[in-house]
């Protein structure tokens, strides 16, 4: 949320679609369906995409990884080349608002959120920007710190 106020400070003309994906969740992908392909245009017409994700598990709850199921599709957001995969989604901004509630490592055995996203988006041609709200279920103080890193690092996003 603080994300998206502070693009709109920045870009008051800039019209915003919200897909809330637990009040309107997509189905698991199965193969053949044609079902969702709104989901694929929306993504393709945005010029930025802010993306809430909270660690779930070790990674990002499976609302949102089948709406990554969604974007990520050869043909439109990649394609495999002579030199091996190429993304064709490139020029997009992506900002993810991940929170996690404990605290982890870029390397971590455990970490598979931040890590996931950067390589889905990464391979569609995306570096995604992060603000991050760690230590969330860790205690008061950690879940404190970790909402003001976060808020700070949207901060930084207007720099
Ligand atoms: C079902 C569930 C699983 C979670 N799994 C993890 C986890 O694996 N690692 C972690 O650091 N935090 C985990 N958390 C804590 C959340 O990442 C943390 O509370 C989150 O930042 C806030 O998400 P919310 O906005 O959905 O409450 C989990 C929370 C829930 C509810």
């Amino acid at each position: 949320m603080a994300t998206i106020a502070q693009l709109r400070e920045q870009n008051p003309g800039q019209q915003v679609i919200e897909r809330d994906l637990v009040a309107t969740p997509l189905s698991h992908l199965t193969l053949g369906g044609s079902a969702d392909a709104d989901v694929l245009d929306e993504f393709l017409a945005a010029d930025t995409i802010v993306v809430g994700a909270p660690m779930y598990n070790f990674t990002v709850p499976s609302q949102l990884k089948a709406w990554i199921d969604r974007i990520l599709v050869a043909g439109k957001t990649f394609r495999y080349g002579a030199n091996g995969p190429e993304g064709l989604a490139g020029g997009k901004r992506v900002i993810v608002a991940l929170s996690r509630g404990g605290f982890y490592e870029d390397n971590s055995a455990f970490e598979h959120a931040k890590s996931y996203l950067q390589a889905a988006f990464g391979f569609i041609g995306i570096t995604p920007e992060f603000v991050t709200a760690d230590g969330i279920a860790v205690g008061p103080e950690q879940r404190e710190a970790g909402i003001a890193n976060g808020l700070a690092e949207v901060e930084r996003l207007a720099a």
